[in-house]
Parts: structure tokens; sequence; C-alpha cells
């Protein structure tokens, strides 16, 4: 059985302005009615087995974060359908279920409540997540006092602490320093060997090669390929004259050009 399916998963976004209602009716009587619409994603078919780490990647606007919204049941698919087995923690973009108000502390338990776990379960769990998170010193301040990077430690760990059968991971890596994500980068080896299934976005190539047994590349909302991340890495490269993937490699001593 597999843990995700999406079967011909097609959003479609509105690209004009919805309009009101009486310009709606004199459209209509008109026959000018319509809604131009564009595909953030076309026709989408992809399984995705219990325990793998499948990397998205692609460039700004491919439609990663689409394909994570449909999966986590926020964006439901146009045309197609997509079907989630067991209970998802969504880090999908990075402030979201947070209240910048709140203390961190506060915040463990209020994003664990969207995720639809108990105030008794969170209870259980805030000292490792305040423990992974290395923000014991921070916890009891708001959320607003802290950077990019601190938000996404705290999401991180809550988001990994929950017993999910699925995480998803949208760009959360990068904006940590590296001591945490070497942290984040182990925890994700440990859920793929307890069978846990993640799907995770990022533009840093080398971490997708190095986490994923699998990766996508997405263009324009449509899979191009799919498989062995070194190769889909590559196809990338060569589809898309990656700048990305030249930074990287200047990054990466040892790495032939
Ligand atoms: N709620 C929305 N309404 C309209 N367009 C959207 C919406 N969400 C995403 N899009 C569009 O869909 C496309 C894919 O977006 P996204 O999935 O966020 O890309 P990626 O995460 O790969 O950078 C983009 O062109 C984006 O502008
Ligand atoms: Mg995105």
């Amino acid at each position: 059985m597999k843990a995700i399916e999406f079967d011909g998963v097609t959003v479609r976004f509105p690209t004009t302005r919805i309009p009101f209602v009486k310009e709606w009716i004199v459209r209509k009587f008109r026959g000018t009615a319509t809604i131009d619409t564009f595909a953030a994603l076309s026709d989408v078919s992809l399984d995705i087995e219990p325990g793998e780490c499948l990397g998205l990647i692609g460039s700004n606007g491919a439609g990663k974060s689409t394909l994570l919204r449909v999966a986590a049941g926020v964006l439901t698919p146009s045309a197609g359908r997509a079907i989630v087995r067991g209970s998802v923690a969504p880090l999908i973009e990075l402030g979201t279920g947070f209240d910048h108000e709140l203390s961190g502390r506060e915040n463990i338990f209020f994003n664990g409540a969207l995720l639809g776990r108990s105030q008794r379960t969170m209870r259980a769990r805030a000292d490792e997540i305040i423990e992974f998170s290395g923000l014991a010193q921070f916890i009891d301040l708001p959320l607003r006092t802290y950077s990019t990077g601190m938000v996404a430690r705290l999401a991180f760990s809550i988001a990994t602490a929950v017993d999910a059968a699925v995480v998803l991971l949208d760009e959360i890596l990068a904006v940590g320093d590296s001591s945490f994500r070497e942290q984040c980068e182990e925890r994700i080896r440990n859920f793929r060997e307890s069978g846990c299934t993640i799907l995770l976005v990022s533009h840093d190539l080398s971490e997708i090669e190095k986490l994923c047994d699998r990766a996508v590349f997405l263009e324009e909302g449509r899979i191009v390929a799919v498989g062995n991340p070194a190769e889909v890495i590559r196809a990338y490269g060569e589809r898309s004259g990656s700048h990305e993937l030249r930074h990287d490699r200047s990054l990466s001593p040892g790495v032939p050009d």
C-alpha cells in the first residue's frame, strides 16, 4: 500500500480578479462570464512508498508548494485526486500555524493543536521539542523576537515530534544554521528508518541528493523527471542551465564542474 498517491492531480488558480456579483451578471448576459485560469499543477501522477524520502526540486513557481498543500489536504485538486494514508504533519511554510505574540512554549501547544494533537500529548513532548530546538533560553519570549532561523528550529522540532506518518518540509532546512541542519538531517534519516514518509522541498540540491531516496523535478506544474536524485538533479541542471546548481557546485569542493 502506498503512503501517498497523486493521481492526475491538477490545480488551477484564477488569473483574473474574481468579479463582483453585479459585474458577473452583466458579463453573463454578454456571454463573457469566464474566468481565466492557469494550472499550478497539471496532471501530476506519483506514488510514494511508506518510509520513502522524496525530494521535490524545480524553479520558483514550479508548483512544489502547491503539491505539498494538496498532500496536506489544504488544497483540493481541480481535477484528479490525492490519497494520503496516515496522519500528516505539514510544515508547509514557515510561520504558518504560529502566533507571533505568543511565546515559543505557548506556540508548541498552539501549533500542536493545529496539528490535531491534544494538550496532554504536547505536554508530554514539550521538553523534547524544546531540547531539540536548542531554544531553551528563549522559549518563554514572544515569537516575534525570534529570528527566521529560530522559528524554523521550533517549527521543525514540533512537526517532527508529533508522530505523524507523513512529514512535509517546505524549504525549512535552508534557513537553519549548519549545526541545526545536521541535527535535522539526522532526524530525517531516523524517520526514514522508522517508516515515516517525507516530502522535502529544497533548493539545496546536495541536501536532496544526500537525504532522498528519489527526487522529482517539477517545471511549470508538470513532472519532468522522477527517479534517482543524482540523475534528476542532473536533468534539472541541464534543463534550466541552473544558476543554483552552478552556485552549489562552486560551494562544494571536490565536485568537478
Ligand atoms: N493561492 C494561489 N492563488 C493563485 N496562484 C497561486 C496560488 N498559490 C500558488 N499560486 C501560483 O502557482 C504557481 C506555483 O506556486 P508554488 O507551488 O508556490 O511554487 P513553488 O513552491 O514551486 O515555488 C505559481 O505561479 C504561483 O504564483
Ligand atoms: Mg514554494
